[in-house]
């Protein structure tokens, strides 16, 4: 069996690394050989083939680029062990239609040359929009990791990569039982629908006992953006003593008026509690910069400015943090796992089943002040209490091969 899988952004590389050690393991077992790494296939997709032991999975990783910082897909690669991508399409930054549009023309070529039995594809970024699409009308069968997953809100570009992704793939893995439900909801037949759980969560299991020895000084020493004499340089804050904040979606940062308060919050509410941690990302960095806000962070004594981390030093942050605020999904679902107090500054959520209304850690605070004020101090108050919804015991890797080999070529 041929299999294609593909990532592009960030939140997709934890996804995508349990998915290829399962592949490893099950080549090994099969053919008692350890995996080899293929050639690099960069522009050299005519002699591409692999030579494959029979009964084997041939396993192809194709990046499509959206994301190319080394701190956004190199130190994931690195520290999750993904083998090197055996193509990249290097698509980079654009707008929706150029990243989605130049995607699907590379991705085609790719296809046309390798001709997969499956396409696998993970989460609701722009790569895995465009591969699906281009995989089902290239006849190739799509599964899709993390299917089922919905927020209702159609401003979100990843609820209509999700959507359109799902309606087409002809294996939806699902990561909860609510997602289940939302495809049963939708008219998917049950033959298409399985409950794996949740792959992220095998990724922080393998890697929970790694991030626990990370000293939290290191990881400032190694990612602070400030000036190296700084005093932050010598912090070591104790578990408890500090938050974290991450924000990338452009509903928060995109625009000054939302920006510019949640900011104000911070400088002037967070951190005069508490020492703050925010990793920041690309996006986020460009608009603090555009809306002059940049010095206030940089400038706050008690404010931490980080390059974006890779994954183990936000596993150790997220252990020991009193509390989380983000507009990220992932973290909503390590929070939950791990028990930290999260704040979500978003109207809704695709992942209900972290939201303390269903047992989860994370509560929905939006990007209006009153409410993020006022949720921020029922967190201080709260006790850590991790949870573990069904599946999501760090195996659903092979359950996500399981279904595919069940399903055949
Ligand atoms: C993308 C995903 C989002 C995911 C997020 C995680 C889509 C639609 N969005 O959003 O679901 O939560 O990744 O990070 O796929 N940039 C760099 N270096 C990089 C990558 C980006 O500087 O390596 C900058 C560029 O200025 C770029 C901007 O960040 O324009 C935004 O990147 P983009 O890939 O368009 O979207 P994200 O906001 O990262």
């Amino acid at each position: 069996m041929k299999i294609i899988s593909v990532v592009g952004a960030r939140p997709n590389f934890m996804k995508i690394a349990p998915f290829i050690k399962a592949i490893n393991t099950y080549n090994e077992r099969h053919t008692g050989n350890k995996p080899t790494p293929s050639p690099s296939r960069e522009g050299n997709l005519k002699n591409s083939s692999i030579i494959q032991a029979t009964g084997s999975i041939n396993h192809i990783l194709v990046h499509t680029g959206q994301h190319y910082d080394d701190s956004m897909s190199k130190a994931f690669f690195e520290q999750l062990e993904i083998p090197e991508a055996d193509i990249n399409l290097k698509i980079g930054s654009g707008t929706h239609a150029e990243q989605v549009g130049q995607t699907m023309i590379a991705f085609e070529k790719v296809l046309k040359a390798e001709r997969p039995d499956w396409v696998v594809v993970v989460g609701d970024v722009n790569a895995t929009l465009a591969c699906s699409v281009t995989a089902k009308k290239e006849w190739i069968k799509v599964c899709h990791i993390e299917a089922g997953l919905r927020s209702n809100d159609l401003t979100m570009p990843e609820e209509i990569n999700r959507l359109v992704t799902d309606r087409i793939s002809d294996l939806l893995l699902a990561p909860d039982t609510l997602s289940v439900e939302n495809l049963k909801a939708e008219g998917v037949t049950d033959s298409k629908i399985r409950f794996v759980g949740n792959i992220m969560i095998d990724t922080l299991e393998a890697n929970r006992e790694k991030a626990e020895k990370i000293d939290i000084g290191d990881i400032i020493k190694r990612n602070y953006k400030g000036s190296e004499k700084s005093a932050v340089m010598n912090l070591n804050p104790a578990n408890h003593d500090f938050a974290v904040i991450t924000l990338h979606r452009p509903s928060n940062v995109d625009s000054a008026d939302v920006l510019g308060p949640i900011v104000d919050f911070l400088t002037d509410e967070v951190a005069g509690d508490l020492l703050l941690f925010w990793p920041i990302h690309p996006r986020t960095k460009k608009m603090l910069a555009e809306f002059g806000l940049s010095e206030k962070v940089a400038q706050h004594k008690n404010i931490v400015l980080l390059e974006p981390l890779g994954y183990l030093d936000m596993l150790r942050l997220n252990m020991g943090a009193r509390l989380i605020l983000t507009d990220s999904g992932g973290l909503q679902e390590e929070c939950t796992v791990l028990g930290t107090p999260c704040l979500t500054l978003r109207r809704n959520t695709e992942r209900p089943v972290t939201l303390r209304d269903h047992g989860g850690a994370s509560v929905l605070v939006g990007n209006k002040i009153d409410v993020i004020r006022e949720e921020y101090h029922n967190a201080l108050q709260s006790m850590r209490t991790p949870v573990r919804p069904e599946l999501w015991d760090g195996h659903a890797a092979e359950r996500c091969l399981k279904a595919i080999l069940e399903y055949g070529s």
